[in-house]
């Protein structure tokens, strides 16, 4: 995916290069990913995001949730640490949450921030707090990217950090992204130009945005994907990668081809239809192997 001759190509098998374990690696060569997210109400989407990075080989996998969650959390992962965090009443993290969060996460090369966060002031003031004080590259999903809705100064300070941002059309637009013309190539490289950030625009084709005004367009994934849980599968894996080392511009493409890829492999096992987010997970082992 290195070889930039043109700024838009489109994302082929070839492309996907992943470099090979050292016969002496150890955990800390792979990666101490940090992923916040969960609320009650939104208990699976932390567990599959950590699940899918920990398949995409993540060295060290540690979870902030808020406590509510923490039992449900620490019974579903074996190999990701679950780290109980204040909630407040609604069972989700409280502003007390911060501090704590941004502790652990420093400890860390890379964060994922959003899966199943839910929707609160204090919730989206913590996502703020740890957008501004942790200086390290952020991967912000779901409701962390809708906690920048009126707040995307916060994005902006950050620009010699690196922010990946992973919006549906949805939440692109609560972010002022512009679909209205029908051009989303040209809308995902203005905002990522604008606010010097990586930007995955999801859905059928999904274009992959850096600032320089380069972009990639996956070819892989199917309708069968179109279900509550897949994205939350492509935020754990986009951090795996980085975890890993793979610089964005390698990561982040490779990442949503290789999900695009575990979805047309369920598909083509379970079909569209009854294929789930879970299936993708257990589909990333065979398709990682062919790509080493
Ligand atoms: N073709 C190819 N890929 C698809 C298709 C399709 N037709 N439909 C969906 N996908 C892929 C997308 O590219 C993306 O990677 O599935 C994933 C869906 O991600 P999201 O839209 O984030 O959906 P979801 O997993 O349900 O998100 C969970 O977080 O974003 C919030 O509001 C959202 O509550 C939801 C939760
Ligand atoms: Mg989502």
């Amino acid at each position: 995916v290195d070889a930039l001759e043109c700024p838009i190509r489109t994302v082929e098998a070839a492309d996907v290069i992943l470099p090979r374990r050292a016969r002496d690696a150890h955990k800390g060569d792979f990666g101490k990913v940090y992923l916040l997210g969960g609320s009650v109400g939104y208990t699976g989407a932390p567990v599959l995001a950590a699940q899918a990075a920990v398949r995409t080989g993540a060295g060290l996998v540690t979870v902030g949730v808020p406590a509510p969650v923490w039992p449900i959390a620490a019974a579903k992962l074996d190999e990701a640490m679950p780290h109980p965090l204040p909630a407040d009443k609604e069972g989700r993290l409280s502003l007390e949450a911060g501090a704590l969060a941004l502790e652990k996460l420093c400890s860390c090369g890379v964060c994922l921030i959003g899966p199943g966060l839910g929707r609160g002031n204090g919730t989206y003031a913590v996502v703020r707090q740890l957008l501004r004080e942790a200086r390290l590259p952020v991967v912000l999903d779901a409701d962390g990217i809708n906690a920048l809705e009126g707040h995307i100064d916060v994005l902006d300070a950050r620009q010699g950090l690196f922010t990946v941002l992973t919006p549906h059309d949805g939440e692109f637009a609560r972010l002022g992204g512009d679909l209205s013309g029908g051009d989303r190539l040209g809308a995902a490289l203005d905002f990522a130009r604008r606010h010097g950030c990586c930007l995955v625009l999801k859905g059928h084709c999904t274009i992959t945005a850096f600032p320089d005004g380069s972009a990639f367009l996956n070819t892989t994934g199917n309708p069968g994907m179109a279900k509550g849980g897949s994205g939350d599968v492509l935020g754990g894996m986009i951090l795996a990668l980085l975890g890993q080392g793979l610089s964005a511009r390698q990561a982040v493409p490779m990442a949503v081809w290789l999900h695009g890829a575990a979805g047309d492999r369920c598909a083509e096992a379970a079909g569209e239809y009854g294929m789930t987010p879970g299936d993708l997970i257990r589909a990333l082992p065979g398709v990682l192997n062919e790509h080493v």
